[in-house]
């Protein structure tokens, strides 16, 4: 793809992080109706890969949190992403955090955001998600990604992700369960032992309801934050492992800034993103690898600016990859770069084994 990113960079980042995003979405919504962005958008990589029974057209996907509402899936599908995570949609719609709520850190490629599940609800999600073509028509997968009303106590949180479980489940080629999220009081949680194994044992039999009723058994995987111990990572090994959770997701933002000390908006409350996340995700994944049974599906998440730290994702023990914070920084050529890197790293690969 011809990368016409470069020029509308400096434009976009003149402006309000939320508004840029806005209209960039806006903006892409309208190239993609007018046939303009198939037409620039080269073509997608093909590098298949089975994984929980799913084929993954290339291993490259987007993160969840760029399209809460999935309301840009068909525009987004040109651009050459594998798979496609929307969300997090909450049961009932909410407005999420006062604005500004998405801060730049250009010098650190990085972006803060407590945007707080901002979404439409799951009604309305749904409804989007069956007006795309691009999972249809099988040019790659949807991953939905629930989480939990920011009004709904956590002691009753587990009633939120079986609403949006049950309502999401046809739908979607996977289910994420976000409870890493720093932007909603106390969900994280759910990530401790007596948490994790009351509202993942629930989600569970729900799972194995549901894929009775409608045929069709639907992966679903757990995201994690980064700012995890040993000790956490082993638990949620644990649980993840007897319960036969399907993948995780690792990671969401972190809470940490020591990578960011002294930038004007390194205090602003919220998750940090990008390249300060690299290597704390790297390091959860590595972990993750160690303790997991062989083969147990990791998609890794976190700081992928360039194809070689894409790479480095694999290598660390993910089976895919998605970036989010690249794209703002790198435009929608790194998609392709990355899927590219790893198509060729498994190629040679292979021909050495
Ligand atoms: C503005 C913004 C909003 C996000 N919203 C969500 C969300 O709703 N649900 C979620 O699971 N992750 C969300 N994330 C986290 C990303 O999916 C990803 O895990 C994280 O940003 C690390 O990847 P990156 O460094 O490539 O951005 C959000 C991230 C950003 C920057």
């Amino acid at each position: 793809m011809i990368d016409f990113y470069k020029f509308g960079r400096k434009a976009l980042f003149a402006l309000d992080a939320e508004v840029a995003h806005e209209k960039t979405m806006a903006l892409m919504d309208s190239l993609s109706n007018s046939g303009i962005l198939g037409a620039i958008a080269g073509k997608s990589v093909r590098d298949p890969i089975e994984l929980m029974g799913l084929t993954f057209p290339n291993r490259v996907g987007l993160a969840a949190g760029l399209d809460k509402n999935a309301a840009h899936i068909d525009a987004l599908g040109k651009m050459g992403f594998g798979f496609i995570e929307v969300g997090t949609v909450t049961p009932l719609a909410q407005p999420g955090n006062p604005k500004p709520r998405m801060f730049r850190l250009v010098e650190h490629n990085a972006l803060i955001n407590r945007l707080g599940f901002n979404n439409l609800g799951v009604d309305h999600f749904i409804s989007q998600v069956m007006r795309t073509r691009w999972q249809s028509d099988g040019h790659g997968l949807i991953g939905l990604n629930i989480g939990k009303n920011a009004n709904t106590p956590i002691a009753n949180a587990h009633e939120d992700y079986l609403i949006c479980l049950r309502a999401v489940y046809p739908h979607a080629a996977y289910v994420a369960v976000n409870i890493s999220s720093p932007n909603t009081q106390n969900l994280r949680r759910l990530q401790e032992a007596d948490e994790l194994n009351a509202l993942l044992g629930l989600l569970k039999t729900e799972q194995s309801k549901l894929a009775k009723v409608h045929g069709r058994y639907v992966p679903m995987l757990i995201k994690i934050a980064p700012d995890l111990t040993i000790e956490q990572i082993d638990t949620i090994a644990g649980v993840l492992t007897r319960l036969k959770i399907d993948g995780v997701i690792a990671t969401n933002t972190t809470l940490t800034r020591d990578a960011v000390q002294g930038h004007v908006n390194a205090q602003q409350t919220g998750g940090l993103s990008g390249a300060p996340v690299f290597e704390l995700s790297n390091r959860v994944i590595t972990y993750l690898r160690q303790q997991l049974p062989t083969g147990f599906p990791i998609i890794g998440v976190g700081g992928i600016l360039s194809a070689n730290d894409a790479v480095a994702k694999i290598n660390a023990g993910a089976d895919l990859v998605q970036i989010y914070t690249g794209l703002i920084y790198r435009g929608p050529a790194l998609i392709g770069e990355a899927a590219r890197a790893i198509a060729l790293q498994s190629k040679v690969k292979a021909s050495y084994e």
